[in-house]
């Protein structure tokens, strides 16, 4: 990880503090990385000069996000569940699909939105290392199932 610095809860609570997840240089060099943040596993993308923290497990199934592919769609980064391929922008978590109208022989497909699946995190910066700052789950969102260890059969293998 080669934080530099400790991590510091202040006066925070646990689930407020950030916690440091490795450097900045690390993390522009491996692209993505996972950490358990508060007992929460978490995967951290760097992409076109942003950082994104996500749930690691998809929120269809338990997926590992970390092992998916980066798309724009629409405009939008979105990592791609390596397992049934669902979309998720990783900004918002908002899940994303294709839709087309039966009735109208010359529609084309267009990208729709379920809303917000994938719960996100706030990413900062300070002095090298990368913080990452679990959101508020006093609403419930439906990754966390897989991120609270109360689904935990799932694995690494397709
Ligand atoms: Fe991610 Fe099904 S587990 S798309």
């Amino acid at each position: 990880m080669n934080c530099s610095s400790e991590n510091t809860l202040l006066e925070k609570s646990e689930q407020e503090a950030p916690v440091c997840v490795g450097s900045v240089e690390n993390i522009k060099k491996e692209k993505r990385i996972t950490a358990v943040v508060s007992g929460r596993e978490v995967v951290i993308f760097y992409h076109e000069d942003k950082f994104y923290a996500l749930d690691m497990r998809c929120y269809h199934a338990g997926g590992p996000l970390h092992r998916g592919d980066i798309e724009e769609i629409d405009g939008r980064a979105c990592i791609v569940c390596p397992w049934h391929k669902y979309k998720i922008t990783l900004a918002e978590g908002e899940g994303l699909y294709q839709s087309v109208n039966p009735s109208v022989p010359t529609d084309k497909p267009k990208w729709c939105s379920k809303g917000l699946k994938q719960r996100t995190h706030t990413v900062t910066v300070a002095n090298g290392d990368v913080y990452v700052t679990l959101s508020d789950t006093s609403t419930s969102m439906d990754s966390d199932i897989y991120a609270l260890g109360s689904s935990k059969k799932t694995t690494d293998k397709k």
